[in-house]
């Protein structure tokens, strides 16, 4: 297959307090998008990988990445949403791919398996996403968050993770049809909605987590160091 994935490392990681950017965001004396790329270009044979960066850091990210020596690497600069990030990338994406795979830097412990199953997923409908059912009680609460409104049968309730897979021209079908509203969405799966393309539900994985908190470095950390990575 040929495959573009692209990975969004645009964010401020706000949450993380990482001082301007979540990819840069030193972990084990390395900076987090490193612990993906790493990680990710073990996945799959891809024909590019394309980052969009903070424009702030786009040289430093060049360099950073430069240094890795990994083959056909691009960074470009990211948008103001994450979506517009992806949009970026997917504009330099290899005019010969004919999959796009899009992954968050944020979530360094994706997983060969994952890919596979994902890519085997996506020949299905040209779209597929790997998912983690919901395991707690899910309760909505009022409209100003106070109380419990009801319980949430939680059945049907999936968390999305990334990585995201689609064919390329599918994806680039839904950015004609939405324009800018593309870039409100905050995963591309949310793209297809309406559009009579099934998004494919494929078995995510827990260890997949995305790193939003200082409390999931702590968690990324335990879960590297078991893998001996
Ligand atoms: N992202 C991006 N461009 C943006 C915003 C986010 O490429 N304008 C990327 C992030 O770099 C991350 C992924 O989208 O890999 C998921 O976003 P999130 O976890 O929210 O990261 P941040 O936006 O950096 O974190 P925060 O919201 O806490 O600031
Ligand atoms: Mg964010």
């Amino acid at each position: 297959m040929k495959v573009s994935a692209i990975v969004p490392a645009a964010g401020l990681g706000r949450r993380l307090k990482a001082k301007g950017s979540k990819a840069l965001f030193e972990i084990d004396g390395k900076p987090l998008l490193l612990h993906t790329l790493a990680r990710l270009k073990r996945c799959h044979a891809f024909l590019d990988i394309v980052i969009a960066a903070p424009a702030r850091h786009l040289r430093e990210i060049i360099q950073l990445v430069d240094g890795e020596k990994i083959a056909k690497v691009k960074v470009v600069a990211g948008g103001k949403t994450r979506a517009e990030s992806v949009r970026n990338a997917f504009l330099e994406t290899a005019p010969s791919s004919e999959w796009v795979l899009v992954h968050d830097a944020a979530r360094p412990l994706v997983s060969p398996a994952l890919c596979k199953r994902l890519l085997d997923g996506v020949r299905e409908t040209g779209a597929a996403i790997p998912v983690e059912p919901v395991a707690a009680t899910v309760k909505e609460a009022d409209a100003k968050n106070e109380y419990v409104r009801r319980t949430v049968k939680r059945e049907r309730l999936f968390l999305a993770q990334t990585p995201q897979v689609f064919r390329k021209d599918l994806l680039r079908q839904a950015y004609r049809r939405l324009g800018k509203k593309a870039f409100l969405a905050t995963d591309e799966a949310g793209l297809f909605e309406g559009s009579g393309v099934r998004v494919k539900l494929v078995e995510g994985e827990k260890q997949n987590l995305k790193i939003t908190t200082p409390d999931d470095v702590d968690l990324y950390q335990f879960y590297a160091h078991r893998n001996r990575v």
